[in-house]
């Protein structure tokens, strides 16, 4: 199973994810990839906020070795499962998509609801790790039945 984190600067809510999901991935002993990407350039090579690191670190996980990357078209055929953050990013995932096959690997993350962006908000950072640990919790469960 290869999992894909999407957001838009890949800096502050999928490197969240993806530390978070890793680590579960880890704990469990799975034999899974999960990564991430945003659909926004500006930030490509960068490690993630110093919040998103700050935030991560006071609940035991590390992120801090991670690197933006932008979204390619070619990570339709990489990933099995593309996660995204908001209905922007899954707008903006899906205008790449080829075809059905591409299209149905594209779900938000948290099933009908967004993971607000804390870029602007020192105060979500905490309550945005909350529901997006949780989140990894039942992930793995779902696409452990799944596959
Ligand atoms: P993220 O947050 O999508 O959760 O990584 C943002 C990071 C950077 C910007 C916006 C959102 N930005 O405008 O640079």
């Amino acid at each position: 199973m290869k999992i894909l984190m999407v957001c838009l600067g890949n800096i502050c809510r999928s490197p969240l994810a993806h530390g978070i999901l890793k680590q579960k991935i880890k704990d469990k002993q799975l034999n899974w990839v999960v990564e991430s990407a945003g659909t926004g350039d500006w930030h490509i090579g960068e490690a993630p906020d110093r919040r998103a690191i700050a935030i991560a670190k006071k609940y035991g996980v590390d992120i801090s070795g991670q690197r933006a990357r932008h979204f390619r078209p070619a990570f339709f055929n990489e990933y099995d499962l593309i996660f995204v953050m908001d209905r922007q990013n899954f707008e903006d995932v899906c205008a790449l998509a080829e075809d059905k096959n591409d299209l149905e690997k594209v779900q938000l993350f948290l099933d009908n609801d967004v993971v607000p962006d804390p870029y602007f908000d020192d105060n979500l950072f905490d309550p945005v790790f909350q529901m997006i640990d949780k989140r990894c919790t039942e992930v793995i469960e779902k696409v452990s039945l799944s596959s």
